[in-house]
């Protein structure tokens, strides 16, 4: 699986050491950016993301930054993605489980790394329910 990853400058700390992670886990992993805590904009980073899961060049993506309302908001411009805020393992599969989630968003600067790990082991280990749900999600 390819997956995608973005953040602003607040996500950074937490992308840089998620990025590791998965590499350890065998996930082909592509950075979007941003590379350092310099102060920047998260939509230049989500609409890379977005565009990347709009084109097929990755199945799936995960985006920080301080509150994830920013890149929740960005990415879900993008036809192609559902981004889902979460901040707690039962949203995390949930996001997946019930709305079939491709991106998973997390407030680097409200939850501890540990619980951001906890969140992206909980999504990707969920499958979608599909059924009732397949037909809510094509009505977004
Ligand atoms: C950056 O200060 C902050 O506004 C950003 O990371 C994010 O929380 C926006 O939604």
């Amino acid at each position: 699986m390819r997956i995608g990853v973005c953040s602003d400058h607040a996500g950074f700390e937490y992308k840089d050491r998620i990025i590791s992670y998965l590499l350890g886990k065998g996930y082909d992993v592509v950075n979007y950016g941003t590379d350092s805590t310099e102060s920047c904009d998260y939509p230049d980073f989500a609409h890379a993301l977005g565009s990347a899961i709009d084109n097929g060049d990755v199945d799936c993506g995960i985006a920080l930054c301080g509150t994830g309302n920013g890149m929740a908001m960005t990415l879900n411009k993008h036809a192609g993605v559902r981004a889902a805020l979460a901040w707690g393992v039962a949203l995390a599969s949930l996001a997946k489980e019930h709305n079939n989630a491709n991106v998973l968003v997390l407030p680097a600067r409200f939850i501890s790394y540990r619980m951001a790990l906890a969140c992206i082991r909980s999504w990707l280990a969920a499958a979608f329910a599909a059924g009732r749900h397949q037909r809510r999600i094509q009505k977004i």
